[in-house]
């Protein structure tokens, strides 16, 4: 498969008040159609916040013993679709989870929550939240759009930065998404909200904390093992969870699995930069109860 488009990058335009591309409005009529099934699984995220990260663990601890061809032969992307992803040459990601073949079905998303289709909260879907630090969100978005030819071009870092804080990313803003699933979770309770830290920091604890959302009793030795197959040295020699078999990315330029760190963003913000990007966060974030870590 190749799914550069000769057109070169997509452009970004407003959409309901968020900026997307055409790959994830394309087929806006059926994604918003969309019929989900009550036992289905949403991953929803901010793009760069630990989405393959999640998928993966998820995918794991439900079929990791019953499945195992499948972890060998099929790429993460296609056992988790991409709701909204419509790439040219390849079915669209609602196609895809129409004909998953397994129950549940794991479904990744970036929409924000006003956009999400109606059908996942009416069949009371359980959602799986991963928001990951602004500033680190910030820069692995950026390297990711150096490589992806998905995604517009990203420009130099302190032009990226700044249309970082002015929403202007495919998805919208950071600051929307994060906490508009935040605030969802008052009013409908089958959310599980996960940081990125807490993953780096404590993985085993964190997939404990999943499986008690999902209601599974996955015994410890097993937890075990995908806490440690997981790990991001291993992802990132897995060929089935790096990307690297998806020729719209560019490994020349920056690796998928590139650094998994906490507190990469002090590598690549001046104090400058620091100081703004500050001031403006405490504005944009001041009405919500939200706190993340950008070091552990
Ligand atoms: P970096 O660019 O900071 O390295 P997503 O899957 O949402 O696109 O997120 C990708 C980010 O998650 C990348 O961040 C990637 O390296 C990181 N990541 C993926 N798997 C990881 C793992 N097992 N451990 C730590 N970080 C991981």
């Amino acid at each position: 498969i190749n799914i550069i488009s000769p057109m070169g990058r997509p452009e970004l335009f407003d959409f309901e008040g968020i900026s997307m591309t055409h790959y994830f409005t394309d087929n806006w009529e059926n994604i918003q159609k969309f019929q989900a099934r009550p036992d289905d699984i949403l991953i929803t995220t901010y793009p760069k916040s630990g989405t393959t990260w999640v998928s993966y663990i998820l995918d794991l601890l439900y079929f990791g013993n019953t499945a195992p061809e499948r972890q060998t032969s099929l790429p993460i992307f296609f056992r988790v679709p991409f709701l909204e992803g419509t790439f040219p040459g390849l079915p669209s990601g609602v196609e895809q989870t129409d004909k998953l073949p397994t129950t549940p079905r794991l479904i990744k998303t970036h929409l924000p929550v006003q956009l999400l289709p109606k059908s996942f909260w009416e069949q009371n879907c359980r959602v799986v939240y991963v928001a990951r630090n602004a500033k680190d969100n910030a820069v692995s978005y950026f390297h990711f759009d150096r490589m992806n030819m998905g995604d517009p071009e990203p420009g130099d870092w302190n032009t990226f930065l700044k249309r970082f804080m002015d929403g202007k990313m495919v998805f919208g803003p950071w600051y929307d998404h994060v906490c508009g699933y935040w605030e969802k979770k008052q009013t409908y309770s089958n959310i599980h909200y996960m940081f990125f830290e807490d993953m780096v920091e404590d993985t085993g604890h964190e997939v404990e904390r999943l499986c008690s959302f999902l209601g599974l009793s996955t015994p410890i030795e097993e937890r075990e093992r995908i806490t440690k197959g997981t790990h991001f040295d291993a992802m990132k020699q897995n060929n089935m969870t790096n990307y690297s078999t998806l020729p719209i990315m560019d490994f020349k330029v920056s690796p998928f699995m590139r650094k998994g760190k906490v507190g990469d963003w002090k590598n690549h913000f001046t104090v400058a930069q620091n100081e703004q990007f500050n001031e403006h966060y405490k504005q944009k974030m001041k009405n919500s109860t939200l706190r993340f870590r950008t070091e552990i």
